[in-house]
């Protein structure tokens, strides 16, 4: 942990490992209950358990006043029609906001509040989303490369999976003939083209 203020490179991929000083791998297998495809699911495991998404931490002490940041990195990819994207959370402190700086790839920030409220913005190079505090975020890749965000956020928030996971976002993301569909949870067929 760094005591004086310092830089670290994003830019440059190779460096991710000294960059950072934590590495997570989520594997489909960790995302079990999350994509609609039960099947596709079933399949894709039966040959493998490939990884969906990784995330690269600067972690800091979880205390007001200090940053967390990182790089979000989900691979291109679709259980059945559904986009390979993250578990999705809320911070544990509810009033704690975030910011996503697009790297890479193409994407969507699917957002939902306790009050039943989505909302859905774009991830394109160069392009900043804001979540406000109080709205759980998932990320999810509608390209055909890695999608790659950088990501900051109080470092005291806290996440919060159990939250969303009770009820599953009401929103859905799907290629329908190839262009990323957002589907309300409840109307999602069993198994789309
Ligand atoms: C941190 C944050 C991101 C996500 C990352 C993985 O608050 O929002 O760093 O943690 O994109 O997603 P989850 O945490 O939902 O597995
Ligand atoms: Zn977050």
């Amino acid at each position: 942990m760094k005591f004086r203020p310092y830089g670290f490179p994003i830019l440059d991929l190779s460096q991710r490992d000294t960059a950072f000083d934590n590495h997570i791998e989520r594997r489909l297998s960790s995302l079990r209950n999350k994509f609609s495809d039960d099947e596709a699911m079933r399949e894709m495991l039966a040959s493998g358990d490939p990884v969906i998404y990784e995330v690269y931490e600067s972690r800091r002490p979880e205390v007001a006043g200090e940053l967390a940041s990182g790089l979000s990195i989900v691979r291109p990819g679709s259980v059945g029609a559904e986009y390979f994207m993250t578990k999705g959370h809320y911070h544990s402190v509810r009033d704690t906001a975030e910011i996503y700086y697009c790297l890479q790839g193409q994407g969507l920030l699917l957002m939902e509040n306790e009050e039943g409220d989505t909302a859905v913005e774009e991830f394109r190079p160069g392009r900043v989303i804001y979540v406000t505090p109080c709205w759980a975020h998932r990320s999810i890749n509608t390209g055909r490369e890695e999608l790659v965000t950088f990501f900051v956020y109080p470092a005291n928030a806290g996440h919060d999976y159990e939250a969303i996971d009770a009820t599953g976002f009401r929103k859905q993301i799907f290629a329908q003939n190839g262009v990323p569909t957002i589907v309300e949870r409840a109307s999602v067929p069993k198994r789309l083209q």
